[in-house]
């Protein structure tokens, strides 16, 4: 028997009880979550900086196994690389909003530090549904200022690489988590660096990326962030889920 089609005997007995894919994985403990869905053969939990050399580690854990420490770094990132994007957009910015979804059960982290532990850097991700497909979302990808690369390099010198190395590790857990169509997010409109960044990668405009509005005096009005999307190599039907599975996590 597949781990998607679980029988429960207490259950509809007679009957096997089925669990999505996404749910197995939201179950899963970080350990099984690398096993299964990064694969241990990966080069992943090390990264050097290509001008520096100097190294970083990369650690995954849940939301609710991160430090204080660690999480008020990360807060405080998201602040510093994105603070003036949510000021200056119609969502605007929220610390305690912001703090409740960082904090979110299903949400995983990896979180970059330097040898002397310190959080330089961090994505967070989580195995959902949206509009009833199941993807992984990224939540956040953020690095300080002297870990990101930003611009492309005329003389083919790698300047940072280590957000594509992140990306990377979320698209491979999408690869690996049956099911999963597409590697999604957020990103704001007036993060072009962000856009042209996610563009190099592969994302494009997400059919449920919400539409320009043209109100009834004439005036079109531009939603300020834009929902991408990197379809993943299987398409998700590796484990296509019937209608009774869809929705639910
Ligand atoms: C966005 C971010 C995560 C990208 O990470 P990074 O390490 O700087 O990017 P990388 O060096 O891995 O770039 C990957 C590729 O994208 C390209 N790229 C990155 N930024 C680019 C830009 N502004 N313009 C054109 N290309 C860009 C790189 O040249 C590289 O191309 P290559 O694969 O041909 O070498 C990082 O810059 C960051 O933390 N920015 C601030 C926070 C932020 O905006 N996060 C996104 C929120 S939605």
């Amino acid at each position: 028997m597949s781990e998607e089609e679980r029988r429960e005997p207490g259950l509809n007995p007679g009957k096997s009880h089925k669990i999505s894919p996404i749910a197995i994985a939201n179950e899963k403990t970080d350990e099984e979550f690398i096993r299964d869905y990064i694969k241990p053969s990966q080069e992943w939990t090390t990264w050097t900086h290509p001008l520096t050399e100097k190294s970083y580690s990369l650690d995954f854990l849940s939301s609710h196994d991160l430090t204080k420490d660690d999480f008020r770094t990360c807060f405080g990132i998201i602040e510093t690389t994105s603070g003036a994007d949510y000021k200056n957009s119609s969502v605007g910015w929220h610390p305690g909003m912001k703090k409740k979804e960082m904090k979110s059960p299903d949400l995983r982290y990896i979180l970059v530090k330097d040898d002397g532990g310190a959080v330089k850097g961090f994505t967070s991700l989580m195995p959902t549904f949206e509009n009833h497909e199941p993807v992984l979302y990224c939540y956040e990808v953020h690095l300080l200022p002297e870990l990101q690369g930003q611009v492309p390099s005329l003389l083919s010198i790698q300047l940072s690489g280590l957000g594509k190395h992140l990306m990377n590790q979320l698209i491979t857990i999408a690869e690996n988590i049956p099911s999963t169509k597409k590697v999604m997010l957020t990103c704001f409109t007036s993060n072009l660096n962000g856009l042209k960044f996610y563009e190099k990668l592969g994302f494009t405009k997400d059919d449920f990326s919400p539409r320009d509005r043209t109100l009834r005096g004439g005036k079109v009005v531009r939603p300020d962030y834009v929902i991408l999307s990197r379809g993943t190599a299987h398409g998700g039907l590796d484990g296509e889920l019937d209608d009774e599975l869809k929705g639910m996590n």
